[in-house]
This record gives structure tokens, sequence and C-alpha cells, in this order.
């Protein structure tokens, strides 16, 4: 028996491959391809002898998370190939039961899935440094306060759904839409929708944007950092047809020579402020001094040039005071991932994070329910200690929404770098840093589960909480909780 099936996004090989699996189709007598476009989206062929095997009447299928986040990942990627690996792969965890598959590296399906979700990312990514948006005058005006703009954009995978949630965070007050050739998406301050894709001439190119861009590119050049290989690196020169500020390149390149040496020439010293410590002079460092720049850099890193590129953020106004960036500890392949809130006094010397009273506290509780703190990835949501001076103490402050937000993307780096299965949050200020908002640990302890993201999450106190306690009663049961939290996120973790 030979089947073709045709799919044309996630949501189309999804059904087409419940039902494959519902009637236990081996992945060998099916032949996936993408969808043409004079086919209609669902399209069964099969040999017409060939009679398939009823599915029963009521279907439990239970799929990880993490390979349906995978897999509407890799469902946007341009290769034709990307619909077999993922039948395979899901035959496999779901009929053959191989619930661990994904953490096999070297499984050829999953190392060929890998490449493709990392080129998806990578895609996404670049998409959202790379949409410029133009303004449009629309009939009927859109309502007061609120104006229109168009972006036109061509990415090299199908990452439209997955991006448009950034821009509709970030540009929640204006209406836009963007238009690609594969589809489009609009955001009119309420729902964001989905249409067919267009052509190029659908988006107006030249308006007052384009100059604003040019005028704001040419302004935060910088004739010192200019490394034209690096730059192609990071945004190559593909993408640079529909920006702007791409026109400026060569020019501003020609005459960077001349301003590099005058800009050294006239450089303050000393400067007002210094950096942070074991940054050497620096021109030839990527810059760290906002979240996107963050972004910017960090992607597709390992987690040692991470920490070497987190030891010179200057973010945020954190790493004034700190002595030093206070990077993650523990096995880059950790399925367990823990997130404290910012590194204290101690830790803040030494260098690690948790080896002070709450760190020990947190090992104590970690032995007792038998967790290996060694096979553990432990890290903070905020990287630097924030602290006021108490007479000849440093008295810990807790880190404002501002320092989470600017630290946010050393921990999605992190976690992009690990890809744990559970995260297991320490109080609100990691909660805060993994969902997005604020959290009441009281009311949210215990697991949740966002399909979104490639891995589930346990709420639990934070270590200092509890040693706050003065109440004796109230610390033990508070001390039960937590490490049945521990031993939740540490069950999970080994699902
Ligand atoms: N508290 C935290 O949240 N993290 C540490 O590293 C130490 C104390």
């Amino acid at each position: 028996m030979f089947i073709q099936l045709h799919a044309k996004d996630f949501a189309s090989w999804r059904i087409q491959a419940r039902d494959m699996l519902a009637r236990q189709i081996q992945p060998d007598c099916v032949q996936w391809m993408d969808t043409l476009a004079s086919q209609p989206s669902l399209a069964l062929e099969y040999d017409a002898d060939c009679r398939l095997p009823d599915p029963p009447a009521k279907l439990r299928l239970a799929v990880p998370n993490q390979f349906l986040a995978l897999a509407k990942r890799v469902a946007c990627h341009a290769s034709p190939d990307r619909w077999n690996p993922l039948y395979r792969t899901l035959w496999r965890i779901s009929v053959e039961g191989d619930r661990s598959l994904l953490s096999k590296p070297n499984d050829p399906d999953v190392s060929a899935l890998a490449l493709m979700d990392k080129a998806v990312r990578r895609e996404r990514h670049k998409m959202t440094a790379f949409v410029r948006f133009r303004r449009v005058e629309v009939s009927p005006a859109p309502p007061e306060g609120r104006e229109s703009y168009v972006a036109w954009y061509e990415p090299v995978h199908d990452v439209l759904r997955l991006a448009a949630p950034f821009f509709r965070d970030r540009f929640a007050s204006m209406n836009w839409s963007i238009l690609t050739p594969r589809a489009s998406a609009h955001w009119d301050g309420r729902e964001l929708r989905y249409t067919e894709g267009v052509g190029r001439e659908s988006a107006p190119r030249d308006d007052e944007l384009e100059t604003y861009w040019k005028s704001y590119y040419a302004s935060i050049f910088n004739p010192a950092r200019l490394n034209i290989r690096m730059m192609e690196r990071e945004m190559p020169r593909r993408y640079w047809k529909n920006l702007p500020e791409a026109d400026l390149i060569s020019e501003l390149a020609g005459a960077s020579y001349g301003r590099a040496s005058k800009m050294v020439e006239e450089l303050e010293v000393p400067r007002s402020r210094p950096r942070p410590r074991g940054a050497p002079d620096g021109s030839e460092h990527p810059s760290c001094q906002s979240p996107d720049q963050i972004r910017w850099v960090a992607e597709d890193k390992t987690l040692e040039q991470l920490r070497d590129l987190a030891s010179r953020c200057q973010a945020c106004q954190l790493c004034e005071a700190a002595t030093q960036t206070v990077w993650g500890e523990g096995p880059s392949a950790a399925s367990l991932f823990v997130v404290g809130e910012q590194p204290g006094d101690q830790e803040d010397i030494v260098g690690q994070p948790f080896v002070g009273p709450a760190g020990q506290l947190l090992s104590e509780a970690m032995e007792s329910v038998g967790l290996d703190r060694t096979q553990i990835y432990l890290t903070n949501a905020v990287k630097h200690f924030r602290w006021k001076p108490s007479g000849k103490r440093r008295l810990h402050q807790r880190p404002s929404p501002v320092h989470v937000a600017s630290c946010q993307p050393w921990l999605a780096a992190e976690l992009g770098a690990v890809r744990p299965r559970v995260v297991l949050c320490l109080g609100a200020t990691a909660a805060r840093a993994i969902a997005g908002r604020e959290l009441s640990i009281e009311k949210c302890r215990g697991p949740f589960d966002d399909p979104a993201l490639p891995y589930r999450i346990v709420f639990t106190y934070h270590p200092s909480y509890l040693l706050r306690l003065e109440d004796t009663e109230r610390r033990a049961r508070v001390y039960r909780e937590f490490c049945d939290d521990l031993k939740l996120a540490s069950a999970l973790a080994e699902q």
C-alpha cells in the first residue's frame, strides 16, 4: 500500500497525520508532499486497490507538547521534505512509544528536524529585525489616534504566523499589515487576521518613514564598529533590498575610516561610566546595551559564547553596581532548568548562582527529594545583583520589571541553548520572566502548560521566602510544598 498525502501547513498536516496514525499507516507507506497551488489543501491519494483500515471510533493520541511546538515550527520550513520526518517522528513517539526520542540529537530524524527548526527560528528572528513598516492612508480611515502601516517582506521560510504575535505586541497601538508572497497578517488593535499572500507591488515603497529610517540608521551607525563581514552575517544581503537604510550602508561605510579615527581622537577620557569588569577595550565586541541588541547578538550562540557576551552586558543600570554578571550553571542538555530571581550578595562575589543561604536551602531540599543538583541547569531571571548600601552591608533589592525585561533575552537564549523539558520558576520574579506577566505564586503554584512553549512550567516559592518565614509551622508547611514542587518538576522532566 502506498499513500500520497499533501499538506500546505501545520494544520492540514496535523489533520491528515492524526487520521493516518489512527488507521495505523506506517511511515514507510506514506509519501508526504507540499500542496500545489492548484490543489485543495486536503488531498488523499492512494492506490485504488488498497483499502485503508478503519480508524477506531474514539482516538486517544498523547503527543508531547514539545513535539507539537517543534512540528509547528518545522512546518514553516521551505523544504518539501519536512513532512516525512515529522510523520516518522510522530509515529515513533506515539505508536512505538519512544517518548524520549526528541532528546536523542544523533537520531537522523531528530537531527533533520532540529536543523530545520533552527533555520526557522533564525528566519523568525530575522523577520522581527528586518520588517520595515511604511505609513499609508486607508479608506475608511482608522479610528481617531490610530494610523495604518504596511510592510512587505519575503521570508525564506514561511514564518509569518510565528513572527506576527511579536509585531502585535510591539506595535499594538497602530493598525498594520505585513504582506508576504505566501500569506499576509493584519492587526487592527483587536484581532490578528491572516489572508492570502500578495506580490511586491501591493506594498508602498517611498514615503516619509523611509527618510525616517535612513536618518535613524545614520545616527546609530558607529564607524568604529564597522565590520562588513560581520554585518553581512547578521544582516545577509538578501534582506537589504527591502531595508530603506541599506542604500546608506556603502555610503556610510566609505566615509567610515576617517570618521572612526576622528571618533577615537574625540573620545572623552576617562569614560563617565566604567566598563564592566573583564570587558576588554571593546571595539570588535558586539554591543549589549539594550534587549534588542542582546537578542541580536545572542542568536545561535553556545552557552559559553553567551556567558562571554553577557559578561559585558550593559542593558540596564544594574551592571554599574554589581561585581559581575552571574551566568547560569549546569549541563548544557539538562532536562530540568531552574530559574531564580537574581544573584545575591555571595553569588555576586563568587560569580555562581545559588551559592549563598537560599542556594543552600535549595540544595538541601533537592537532596531530600533525590534530585541531583549537578544534573540541573540553574540560572536567574536577572543576571546582576541589585542592592542598596546599608552601613557596611549591601541590602538585596528586588529587581524591577524593567530589569527583568532587560535581562529576558539572556534567559531566552539560555533556554534556547539548553532546550529543557521543564522550567521550574522559583518565586514571582522568575515567574514574570518566564510567563511575561505578574503572577502570585500562592495562586499559581504547581504545573502549567502553554502549548506554544516547548517546555512545561512548574511555579513554586523562592527559597529566600522560606528563609524569611518566622512562623515555624507555616515554614514547615511551605517547605513541604516546596519539596513537592521539586519532586513534581523532576518527575515531569523525566517523562
Ligand atoms: N537567589 C536567587 O534567586 N538566585 C541566586 O542565585 C541566589 C539567591
